[in-house]
C-alpha cells in the first residue's frame, strides 16, 4: 500500500485527501501532468503528492472564474451566506480530520491544529454575516435636487498566495471575505501545506460552492502562479501573506493592471515588560505568544524588552515556564513544540542564536538542536541580546526568547519602533495613563495590552511600515475586495 493510502485510511474522512487540484469546479491534474511530494516535517515521510501546475492551469482558473463571478456577484448576500455558513459547519464536523491532515503537512501539535481548523471556520462565519452589511453611503448633495448614492460593489476576480504556517486560516480570512462580497477566489496555497487547501475546496464544493468561485492551483515553483496571476488583467485584487520581499514583488508586478493588493508580511513583535507589570500575567503572554506554532507565527513576539527593575525576576519566571515545554511529533499526545517546517528555518534559528552567542548573549536555557535531531530546535532562552543582533533586527521564526533589558518607558518605545517592520507590538503595564502613551505611540497594527494572543475574526489583523497594507477579519477585511461607486444623480426635472 502507498504512503498516501496508508494516510488516507488514518483519516477517518478519506475523501479530504487529494490528489489532484480544484479548477473551475474540477478536480483534475496539471496540464503538464507534473507532480510533486508532500512531506512530514515530523518524520520526513511522504504525506501526499498534488499537482505542480503551470501558467496553463492559472489561465483556466481565471477564465472560469471570470464567468462565475458574473452570476455569483448577483445572487442576494443572504444566498451567499447560507452557502458559507455551510462550508464552516462542514469545517467542524471534519475538524478532527482537517486538523490531523495539518498536522500531518505542517507539524504542529495536533491541539494547535484543532484550533486552527476553529479559527479558520470562523472567519468563513463571520464573513457570512459581514456580506450582508455591506452597506452604501447616502451623502447630502451641494446642489438643490441633487442625491449623492455610493454603492460597494464586488471588486471581481480575486487570488490568493497562502502561507505554510496557517494553512486554513491564512485562506479562509481571505477567501471567506471575498466570496461572501461576491467574489470569486484563486488561491495558490504554500507548496509546504497544499493538503488542507485541497481539503478546504473539497468540503467548499460539498457545500455548495458554484463552480469557479472557488479555484486552488497547487504548484511547486510559486512565481510562475504569481506571475500568472499578476499578469491577467481580469484579476481585480490580489491578496498575499509570506514575506516582506516577495510581498514587494507581487505589489510591483500587481502595478501593471493597477490591481488592489493587499499584504501580509514580516513581523518582528516587540514585548515590552515594564516594572509595574502583573509578572505572572506577562509570563502567561509571553508563552502563548512567543510558542504559538512552535514561534512560526508573524505575530509571535520576536523580542522581549524588560525594565531594568523586574529583569531578573521575569527571566527567572520564563526560563521555569519554557524549560517543561513538551517537543515532539506533533501527533502525540501532549506535544506543545513541533519540528520547524524545514532544514532552511533551522538553520535560520541556529545562525540567529550563533550571531547572539558571538555577540556576547548568554544562553539560560536551550541553545541547540533537540536531541530529536531532524528539524526541532530546543526552546531557547537568551538573554544580553543587543538591538544589533540578527535575532532582534530579522524575524527569527522559531522558539527562541531573546531578552533586552531597558531603563525608562521612551528608551523602550524607541526600541520598539527601531524595526522596519510594524505587525504587532505587546505590553504588560497596571498604569492606565502608560497604557494609553504606550499604545499611542507604538508604530504598529495590531497591539496587545496585557494580553499574548491578538488573533480573532472579529478584529482588523495587520501591518504598518514593511508588514503590508491592507487589513483582514471584521469588518474592515470586506473592503479588500470591494470598489466604491458614487452615483450622481441630478436635480430633479419638472413636477
Ligand atoms: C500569521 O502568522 O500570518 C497569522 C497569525 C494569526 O492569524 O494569528
Amino acid at each position: 500500500m502507498s504512503a498516501t493510502n496508508v494516510i488516507a485510511q488514518q483519516l477517518g474522512n478519506g475523501d479530504l485527501l487529494r490528489d489532484k487540484c480544484f479548477i473551475g469546479g474540477k478536480w483534475r491534474p496539471s496540464r503538464s501532468g507534473k507532480m510533486f511530494r508532500v512531506d512530514n516535517p515530523a518524520t520526513g515521510d511522504q504525506v501526499g503528492e498534488v499537482p505542480d501546475c503551470g501558467p496553463e492551469d492559472v489561465q483556466e482558473a481565471i477564465e472560469v472564474a471570470g464567468r462565475a463571478f458574473r452570476e455569483w456577484r448577483e445572487r442576494p448576500a443572504t444566498d451567499r451566506a447560507e452557502v458559507l455558513r455551510t462550508w464552516a459547519r462542514l469545517m467542524h464536523e471534519c475538524q478532527g480530520d482537517l486538523a490531523r491532515l495539518m498536522t500531518l503537512e505542517q507539524g504542529k501539535p495536533l491541539q494547535e491544529a484543532m484550533g486552527e481548523v476553529s479559527y479558520a471556520a470562523q472567519f468563513i462565519e463571520w464573513f457570512a454575516e459581514e456580506g450582508k452589511r455591506a452597506y452604501g453611503d447616502v451623502i447630502p448633495a451641494p446642489v438643490r435636487g441633487q442625491h449623492i448614492v455610493v454603492l460597494r460593489q464586488p471588486i471581481g476576480v480575486t487570488a490568493a498566495i497562502t502561507p505554510w504556517n496557517f494553512p486554513a486560516a491564512m485562506i479562509t480570512r481571505k477567501a471567506g471575505a471575498a466570496i461572501a462580497c461576491g467574489c470569486p477566489m484563486i488561491v495558490k496555497p504554500a507548496e509546504a501545506t497544499p493538503l488542507t487547501a485541497l481539503a478546504l475546496a473539497r468540503l467548499g464544493e460539498l457545500a455548495g460552492l458554484p463552480e469557479g468561485v472557488l479555484s486552488v492551483v497547487t504548484a511547486l515553483k510559486p512565481e510562475p502562479i504569481g506571475r500568472a496571476l499578476t499578469d491577467s488583467p481580469v484579476v481585480r485584487a490580489l491578496s498575499f501573506t509570506g514575506s516582506t520581499e516577495v510581498g514587494r514583488k507581487l505589489m510591483a508586478q500587481c502595478a501593471t493592471h493597477l490591481a488592489k493588493v493587499s499584504l501580509e508580511l514580516g513581523g518582528n513583535a516587540p514585548f515590552i515588560v515594564f516594572e509595574d507589570a502583573d509578572l505572572d500575567a506577562a509570563v502567561t503572554g509571553a508563552m502563548a505568544s512567543k510558542f504559538r506554532n512552535t514561534g512560526q507565527t508573524c505575530v509571535c513576539v520576536n523580542r522581549f524588552l524588560v525594565q531594568e527593575k523586574v529583569h531578573d525576576a521575569f527571566v527567572e519566571q520564563l526560563r521555569e515556564a519554557m524549560a517543561v515545554l513538551t517537543v515532539g511529533n506533533g501527533l502525540d499526545e501532549g506535544v506543545q513544540q513541533a519540528a520547524l517546517i524545514d532544514r532552511n528555518a533551522l538553520m535560520k534559528v541556529q545562525a540567529h542564536v550563533s550571531d547572539a552567542l558571538a555577540g556576547g548573549a548568554t544562553v539560560e536555557l536551550g541553545g541547540k538542536v533537540h536531541e530529536l535531531g531532524g528539524t526541532y530546535f530546543q526552546p531557547t532562552l537568551l538573554t544580553g541580546v543587543k538591538p544589533s543582533m540578527q535575532c532582534v533586527r530579522e524575524e527569527t521564526f522559531g522558539p527562541v526568547s531573546a531578552v533586552m533589558k531597558f531603563a525608562t518607558e521612551a528608551e523602550a518605545i524607541r526600541i520598539a519602533n527601531d524595526s522596519e517592520y510594524g505587525l504587532a507590538a505587546y505590553f504588560y503595564s497596571r498604569d492606565l495613563h502608560r497604557v494609553w502613551r504606550v499604545a499611542e505611540q507604538l508604530e504598529t497594527g495590531i497591539v496587545g495590552v496585557n494580553e499574548g494572543i491578538i488573533s480573532t475574526p472579529v478584529a482588523p489583523f495587520g501591518g504598518v511600515k514593511a508588514s503590508g497594507i491592507g487589513r483582514e477579519g471584521s469588518r474592515y477585511g470586506l473592503d479588500e475586495y470591494l470598489e466604491l461607486k458614487y452615483l450622481c444623480m441630478g436635480g430633479a426635472q419638472g413636477g
